[in-house]
């Protein structure tokens, strides 16, 4: 199967309880499906690139970027960060260079969470793969916690659940910043829910692509305990490092 055909269309396998072709709320579909994606990829290209492809390409933009905003929406320096679906660790690498306080980075597939800690040159930071959905941290102990296209890939259900979970984690006044996709977005529209529907009429076992709506957050927010701090659309540029493409959202635990 090519590169284009595993992105598009993803693997094609028999549906059965806990098998990559159910990435619903069962943990095992999840985990699968985001490990099988990852698998292929590593048995269809060099190492480096399986890597760049598994997080979406655009790696030292990408990186960039991510680092600028988290800057932006007030990590302070000697902050305390949890990146949640780490991936590969582009933001790990680029932010380790000029971030002096603590990382942790969770991530469902080991073999993300490996290259992740490799190119990390922190012995100090934490990786860890986990199994489905939840933050392996103490209460109230970051100062700020992201999701980079990881909401993107969730049902809402499990959003929701990750921000209860962002919420216990955070120090009162300590923020989430996550980016998602939403309708309104022309581009989002035609250039990724429209290939999903194409995608899952032809059987298309590939993570979800999951789309947001600014009224849903902003109302688990508030439910959860949070204030929202801004909403951006994808093409902002909200910083001159330029966009990641995806909206923007950004929380306050009250
Ligand atoms: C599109 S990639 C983005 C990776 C990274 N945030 C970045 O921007 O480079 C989405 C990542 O989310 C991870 N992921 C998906 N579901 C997850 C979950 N429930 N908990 C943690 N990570 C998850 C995937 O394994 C994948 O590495």
């Amino acid at each position: 199967m090519g590169i284009v055909s595993i992105l598009k269309n993803g693997l094609r396998r028999k549906p059965g309880p806990g098998s990559a072709a159910s990435p619903n709320g069962d943990p095992r579909a999840l985990k699968a499906v985001n490990v099988a994606m990852v698998d292929a990829l590593m048995g269809a290209l060099p190492h480096d690139e399986a890597m760049a492809v598994a997080i979406g390409g655009d790696w030292d933009f990408g990186g960039k970027v991510q680092t600028a905003l988290l800057k932006h929406y007030g990590l302070p320096s000697d902050g305390f960060l949890i990146d949640v679906g780490c991936g590969a660790g582009r933001l790990a690498k680029t932010l380790s260079e000029q971030h002096q306080g603590g990382y942790l980075g969770i991530d469902l597939v080991p073999a993300l969470v490996n290259n992740a800690r490799r190119i990390t040159p922190r012995a100090d930071w934490r990786f860890e793969v986990i199994d489905h959905i939840g933050i392996p941290a103490p209460d109230a102990r970051a100062d700020m916690v992201c999701f980079f296209s990881v909401m993107t890939h969730l049902l809402h259900e499990q959003s929701y659940w990750y921000l209860e979970e962002a919420h216990r984690v955070l120090k009162t006044g300590g923020r989430v910043v996550l980016s998602f996709l939403e309708f309104q977005e022309p581009w989002h529209f035609e250039h990724v829910f429209k290939p999903t529907v194409a995608a899952a009429k032809s059987g298309s076992t590939a993570p979800l692509n999951v789309f947001l709506d600014r009224a849903a957050i902003a109302l688990w927010a508030n439910d959860i305990g949070f204030d929202v701090v801004e909403f951006r659309g994808g093409g902002d540029e909200v910083t001159p490092a330029g966009n990641l493409g995806q909206a923007l959202c950004v929380l306050e635990k009250r």
